[in-house]
């Protein structure tokens, strides 16, 4: 969700302003997602890199961020939705967790659409937390390092019980990953659109899934493979 702050500064508003007008996007982004049956909506919120924004432009994310997972808990339960974070939680303030993990308490039983918050998250932060942990069990004799392939090493990164993402979409024009979800986006189809985004709506949404559809997704085999033509 990339664009908040030139959305805002092209109508010479505060950058905290774009940010207000993101989260109306983020609420009209989950519901349409949720109701058209997309199973995983994972939302790159804030960066382990944010922290070095000004102090002022942090708090108000946080505020921001409070208030919506407080506003919106109950529209979670109402529309099935299991809510989960990703990222390195101790960063966060602990009134901020508090109310994630309450969120996540209360949605946990629930079985439509998983909206994830990436929050404090960086690609390779996580990346070296699972080889941490991972050389913590082969330290204690629960694996050898002839055990640790891919697969073994995905199930020790925050997303260890969701599937790879389909798709990627970055708004604002920007064409980079930015440290998000770096081992996860091996094969996953990247989408970019010039739309800041407070400006990406439901209409861009579609226009952005009807390119998925016509994508084809190889993973390493030939067209006439996957077309099972072979
Ligand atoms: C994305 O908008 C929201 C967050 C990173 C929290 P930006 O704040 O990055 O907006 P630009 O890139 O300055 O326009
Ligand atoms: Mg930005």
């Amino acid at each position: 969700m990339d664009g908040n702050g030139r959305w805002a500064k092209a109508r010479m508003l505060q950058r905290i302003i774009g940010h207000q007008r993101g989260v109306e996007t983020v609420k009209k982004i989950v519901e349409e997602c949720s109701t058209i049956g997309i199973r995983y909506l994972t939302l790159f919120a804030f960066s382990a890199e944010n922290w070095l924004r000004p102090k002022t432009e942090v708090k108000a994310l946080m505020m921001l961020l409070k208030h919506y997972i407080t506003a919106e808990t109950s529209r979670m339960l109402n529309d099935n939705i299991r809510f989960r974070v990703i990222g390195n939680r101790p960063e966060l303030p602990p009134d901020v967790l508090h109310h994630l993990d309450e969120a996540i308490r209360v949605t946990a039983g629930n079985t439509g659409m998983t909206l994830t918050l990436a929050l404090s998250y960086g690609a390779r932060q996580e990346i070296a937390a699972a080889a941490r942990r991972v050389a913590l069990e082969v330290a204690a004799g629960r694996l050898t390092p002839g055990e640790i392939d891919d697969a073994c090493l995905a199930r020790f990164l925050d997303t260890a019980d969701m599937p790879d993402p389909d798709f990627l979409i970055r708004t604002s024009g920007e064409m980079r990953i930015s440290n998000f979800l770096l081992w996860q986006l091996a094969y996953t189809e990247l989408y970019f659109t010039e739309k800041n985004w407070p400006d990406f709506d439901r209409d861009e949404l579609y226009k952005a899934l009807v390119h998925y559809q016509s994508r084809e997704r190889r993973f390493g085999k030939t067209s006439d493979q996957v077309k099972g033509r072979v």
